[in-house]
This record gives structure tokens, sequence and C-alpha cells, in this order.
């Protein structure tokens, strides 16, 4: 990293860090009697008391179910959930409200299309492209979609820093290539996909894509219309709002005539013994009460980070990546796994002689929370020959004082382990 470029992200980032740590309660705790530093954020991001507040509210005031009753309360209720709805839609720049569609979060989002989109267009010989850098849930739901139709998942392998060779996209894409499904940017090594081309890239051979955009949304700004992608699937948890709940974008046209994905209350407009006719559009794909306290609080969440600008965010957590990168890479035997031009704020790490685990358990001591293991992207670990990683993984609350604090701790591990 020059330092030229670690100085122009000093200047972009413009976030008042330490009066945003406030808004985050859950920051002010001690861990093992040391303050928690919280390098986690790739699995799950801790929530503002905008969010926390807002669900409390919610049950407080509002609770009651939704498109159901001509009661006030249901009313309320039914405001918020569809209010959010245009949040939504607002952050990702959607066409139409029609095309925001409430799921348990990114993996649900993928089973849905895979299960209604891929059944009734995916057949025997016909070919879906994933990247060797996937999650779990951007592979599973295709292999059990192949297995079923009978078709090939074929693989776009990457280079050594964990980059998608983009001239294998090209030379894979061919007539029997019904989707390509890759992420925006990987949990595991951080790269962040060049996923314009590759849309373009699809699109010109015909090919509906698919973007699991879980570990994209909460750090760079996503316009769907302008990105052109036909599903794009996200978490609430992972952009600071409730688990349980994501999004699942899908183009009108495209969502219009896929089948239900699920069969209950909602989804349906009228059922007897006979026949059943579905819901409009987005219900269609809503079956059985939502998760509507989960529902606002993502709004709250999305109006938070909205408030802050993702481009000040995205500035910021640059600059965490670049100067944890530095510090990282002067200690003695660690080797940085995933060196992408570009990344997100994600630094995935192996330390020679010492487990991955026991780097966890000797950082948790210290009050430091990173993941370790294979973060459900077996593929990438075997891709990069290693069993695991420890993983450090920025938001917008972490501070460079937190990045000393981790390599403080990473040093401590060494005197332990070696
Ligand atoms: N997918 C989440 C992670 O990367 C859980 O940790």
């Amino acid at each position: 990293m020059t330092t030229a470029l670690i100085q122009k992200d000093h200047q972009a980032a413009d976030l008042d860090v330490a009066r945003i740590r406030e808004d985050f309660p859950i920051l002010g705790r001690q861990i093992h009697g040391k303050p928690l530093v919280y390098l986690d954020n790739a699995a799950t991001t801790q929530k503002p008391n905008a969010v926390i507040d807002r669900i409390t509210r919610y049950y407080t005031h509002e609770n009651s179910n939704v498109h159901r009753g001509v009661h006030h309360l249901s009313e309320v209720a039914t405001a918020a959930y569809e209010g959010a709805r245009g949040t939504v839609k607002r952050f990702i720049n959607a066409g139409s409200e029609k095309e925001i569609v409430f799921v348990r979060g990114t993996t649900e989002g993928i089973n849905l299309v895979a299960s209604s989109f891929g059944r009734t267009n995916v057949k025997a010989g016909d070919e879906i492209l994933i990247s060797a850098i996937e999650h779990h849930s951007n592979i599973v739901p295709w292999q059990m979609l192949c297995q079923e139709r009978g078709a090939t998942l074929r693989i776009i392998p990457v280079n050594d820093a964990g980059e998608l060779l983009m001239d294998q996209v090209r030379a894979m894409l061919n007539e029997r290539t019904r989707l390509l499904a890759v992420g925006h940017a990987s949990n595991a090594l951080g790269t962040i996909n060049p996923i314009r081309e590759i849309i373009e890239l699809a699109h010109a051979n015909g090919t509906t894509v698919l973007i699991d955009g879980a570990q994209g949304v909460p750090h760079l700004e996503v316009d769907v219309q302008d990105l052109d992608c036909d599903f794009y699937a996200f978490s609430s948890h992972k952009v600071y709002g409730p688990t349980g709940i994501g999004v699942l974008y899908g183009k009108e046209a495209l969502l219009e005539a896929m089948p239900p994905y699920q069969g209950g209350g909602d989804m349906i407009l009228s059922v007897s013994f006979d026949k059943t006719t579905y819901n409009a559009l987005p219900y269609k794909f809503e079956a059985g009460t939502p998760d509507i306290a989960g529902v606002v609080g993502l709004a709250a969440a999305l109006d938070y980070v909205s408030a802050l600008g993702l481009p000040s965010i995205a500035a910021h957590e640059h600059d965490l990546l670049l100067y944890a990168t530095e510090q990282l890479e002067e200690i003695d035997g660690l080797r940085i796994i995933g060196t992408a031009r570009h990344k997100a704020s994600v630094i995935s790490f192996v330390l020679e002689g010492v487990h991955p685990h026991d780097i966890g358990t000797i950082l948790d001591q210290e009050g430091i929370a990173v993941r370790t293991g294979h973060h459900c992207a077996q593929p990438v670990m075997m891709r990069f020959n290693v069993p695991a990683t420890g993983r450090a993984s920025f938001g917008l609350y972490n501070t460079r004082d937190e990045v000393d604090a981790l390599v403080r701790g990473l040093e401590r591990v060494i005197e332990v382990f070696r």
C-alpha cells in the first residue's frame, strides 16, 4: 500500500466515528475485563439505538398483523411495513415496490430464485455459472437445482489474489448458460467483483444474473437499475439491522412470470379446494405473517446508514482496510489471504505455526472479536490451500485504535504459541 494512497483516503473519511460509537450501546461493553473490539462485522453488525428503539416502539405502540384488519393498529402496522418497503426501494433504487420481496435473509432470497425461477427455467443440459469464491449460500441452492434438473454447475476460477478471471467468464458463458450467480463482495476474502462488467457480459449472452449482495450493501452504494442485475439479495443484519429479515430484489417482469415459492396466507387472492389464485407482486412471494418488526427495524437501519452516507462509510472503511493491511503485513509469519485490487473491509489471514481457532481464542481473551474458520466458504479455503483463516472485518464504527489493538493481540498470540 502506498503512503500516498493512504493519505488520500484519510481526506475522504469524514465520519465522526467517536460520536457514531455512542449510537451503538453494545460497543461500551467489556469482554473478559477488556473493552470490546468488535471486528466480526462480515458475520453480523452491531445495532444502533435507532434500530433498537424502532423495534421497541413497534412492539410498544404499533404491534398488529398486517394486510388483515380494518382496526387502527392493523392499519398502523401495515403502513409501517409498507413504508419500509418504500425505504428499501429507494435505498437500492428499484423501479417499483413490487420488486422488493421481504425474505429471511440473503440465503432465503437465493433459495427463492433457485426454487421458483430455477425450476421454471433450468432444464437438463443447461448450465449455471458461479465463482470459486462464493459463500455456501450461493453454491448449495444451485447444486440442489442442478441435481434436480440434470443441469451442470460451472465454476469461474480466481487468480492467486482472489480476483475472478474475466477471460474465463467470457469463455464459459455459452448458449446453455441459463443463470449466472456471483457475490458482490466475497465474505471470506473481501474481493469486490466487477459485477457491472459481469452483468453486461451475461446479458449479451442472454443469461439471467443474480447478485449475492450480503457483503455489498453494507459497504457499497447499490443502484439495481443502473447495474441492471436481474436479482439482488441482501440481509438486514449485515447492514446494522435486525437478524432474520432480508430482501430479494427482482425485476418486475421476471417476478411476475415466476410461480410462488411457498403457499399460505398473504400470497393468495382466493382459495377453494378446486383452485387457488395468487396475490399480486410482491405479496405472491410473502406467504405467512411476515417479520413485521424486522422489516421496520431494517428500514430504520437503512435510514441510519443513508444519513451517514455510504460514500463516507466506504471511505472510512477503506482507510481502515489500508491501515490494517499495512500493520498486519508487518507481523512476522502473517500471510493475508485475498489481495484483490478492489476489496471490501475484510482481511483474512493465517499465522505461521498457529491454528486460526487458537488465534480467535487468544484474541477473545483480549476482548477482540474476529471470526475464525472456513467462513461458510469451504471451496475458498481449498483454493488457497488453507484449512481455515482468521478474519477481521470492519464496520462504520471501527477505529484505527482498534486495528492497533488487533495487532497487539496478534503479538500476544505469537508470544503464547511460538
Ligand atoms: N456469512 C457470514 C460470515 O461471513 C456468516 O461470517
